[in-house]
């Protein structure tokens, strides 16, 4: 059955954590969390945590980190890399979150927002969670038209796959109106509410071996790992082809365009 939405099942966690936390989402984490201002001691929410990429650089500024996500085998390779770390993991979903009330000074989701069903029960569970004069910190990403890497996706497992298996990708670029997203986080009650558009410079420099890398940890990669080796290779050069110039033959560059949102409890 097709994954219409980002999850990822079997071995895909580990490759996720292989291939694609290292050029995407530590530099996301790295700049998200300079926007937290966390102290040491701080309790932090990790929200749609995967495998865990935020909670252990926070954890590593002294910060008391709780990693939550609806996905069992994200939790489990998370669990495994935060090994003597100050973190835990929980299974959550967003939408009904079992901390206590005010229990958190701040909490963050990178690239989580786009997949919660229903978003303003989700915000309004941060909201209650967050004490009075904590923040909320959420990344999601913008349009294919602005992030090549999720377009070539589309373009090429479309055309190599079927048109159906480019909706998990699609979802990935599924919530990207900011205004949306600040009417969102002020109905819950935040205030104030800024949203600006962010982009990163990603670089992988070894542009075949990420590619391969992430067609063994996108939703689709059973579907990638049926097919004969001629037509994996065929499907890796037309997703390098999809980068056009920022694939120099050799290494890849691109840019990677998000809203970030910077959300208060207010005190
Ligand atoms: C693209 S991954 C991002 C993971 C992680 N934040 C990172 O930066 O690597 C999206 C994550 O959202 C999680 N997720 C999707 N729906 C969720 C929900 N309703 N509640 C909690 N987590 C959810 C998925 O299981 C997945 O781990």
């Amino acid at each position: 059955m097709i994954n219409t939405v980002w999850q990822l099942s079997g071995d895909m966690a580990e490759r996720y954590e292989e291939f694609l936390v290292p050029v995407i989402f530590v530099p996301w984490a790295r700049d998200l969390l300079s926007r937290t201002h966390l102290k040491p001691g701080d309790k932090l929410l990790d929200l749609a945590c995967g495998t865990g990429v935020v909670a252990r650089l926070a954890a590593d500024q002294g910060v008391s980190v709780i990693g939550g996500d609806i996905n069992p085998g994200m939790l489990a390779v998370a669990a495994d890399r935060a090994k003597g770390l100050h973190v835990s993991f929980q299974q959550a979903d967003a939408q009904a979150l079992s901390f206590e009330d005010g229990c958190f000074d701040a909490l963050i989701c990178q690239q989580g927002l786009q997949f919660f069903p229903d978003k303003p029960v989700a915000i309004s569970e941060c909201f209650r969670v967050l004490r009075p004069g904590g923040r909320a910190i959420f990344c999601t990403a913008r349009g294919l038209d602005e992030n090549p890497l999720m377009r070539s996706q589309v373009v090429a497992f479309g055309r190599h796959l079927g048109e159906d298996t480019t909706m998990a990708i699609r979802s990935v670029c599924g919530f990207t109106d900011p205004d949306e997203m600040r009417a969102l986080f002020e109905q819950a009650g935040f205030s104030p509410v800024n949203v600006e558009k962010v982009v990163l410079d990603l670089f992988a420099p070894d542009g075949r071996a990420f590619v391969n890398g992430m067609m063994k940890s996108t939703p689709v990669a059973d579907r990638i790992a049926a097919m004969d080796q001629p037509a994996r290779d065929a499907l890796r050069e037309a997703l390098l082809q999809e980068f056009g110039a920022c694939f120099d033959g050799s290494a890849l560059r691109f840019p990677h365009s998000a809203n970030v949102a910077v959300a208060a409890r207010p005190a």
